[in-house]
């Protein structure tokens, strides 16, 4: 079958291609197809195909998705797509994340140990199992949170979002010794109360990280350091 991929252009403008698709072709697969046969020019990211390394998320048809992991047969035609906001674009399709990283907490590990496999032998040079977190970055949580994208490209207000968020729950997850460092650092409306709890950052995370959850989780951390001591009961 056929489908139409209509490009919008976040300066304005748009482009309409015609492509063949099968039922498992996905937007990223449409776009490879745009690019080989009818624009050498058309900018978008991506790197792995298969949902593991975030760079690849578009809007389609108002929704924020992974391209890679996306059926065409599964969007209403034409499939509008257009740059994730509320990032500067670079070109068509292709975001500049670098804000999505520079809001992560400083010297935050990438990895950690995963579960021991009593059956499993791991490589000589891999000193023990490890695993990447779960969060790939892809920044959808990031483009529908309402505080920072509900405005386009200028968040309503300064807020460090819910993916810097639910990095730093990780964080003080594994290293518990940071936490009052760590918690310090966004106790303050532009960390964990700048949250509106519209939940959407949850509901579109392809990885279930679950980043509304993980500033509640950070909010009540801080408020049982401010709580004060209960008196001890007397007999
Ligand atoms: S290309 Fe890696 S997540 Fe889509």
């Amino acid at each position: 079958m056929t489908a139409t991929i209509r490009i919008v252009r976040a300066g304005g403008g748009q482009s309409e291609f015609t492509v063949q698709v099968g039922e498992f072709t996905t937007l990223l697969d449409a776009l490879e197809q745009i690019r080989g046969e009818q624009d050498e020019g058309l900018l978008y990211r991506h790197s792995c195909h298969h949902g593991s390394c975030g760079t690849c998320g578009v809007i389609a048809n108002g929704k924020r998705v992974l391209s890679c992991v996306t059926r065409v047969s599964e969007l209403a035609q034409p499939v509008e797509l257009r740059p994730l906001t509320p990032y500067s674009v670079i070109g068509d399709l292709a975001i500049d994340p670098a804000p999505l990283y520079s809001k992560f907490p400083d010297d935050a590990s990438i990895l950690r140990p995963s579960e021991a496999q009593p059956d499993a032998i791991p490589p000589a040079e891999i000193p023990g199992f490890t695993r990447f977190e779960n969060c790939i970055e892809c920044g959808l949580c990031e483009s529908v949170c309402p505080v920072l994208s509900a405005g386009g490209v200028t968040p309503s207000r300064p807020f460090m979002g819910p993916a810097a968020l639910a990095a730093y729950s990780r964080e003080i997850e594994k290293h518990p010794e940071r936490a009052d460092e760590l918690l310090n650092e966004i106790d303050s409306p532009e960390g964990v109360w700048g949250c509106d709890r519209a939940l959407q950052c949850s509901l579109v995370c392809p990885v279930e990280v679950y980043p509304a959850k993980q500033i509640a989780v950070l909010q009540r951390k801080i408020e049982a350091r401010k709580a004060p001591e209960q008196e001890p009961r007397r007999h």
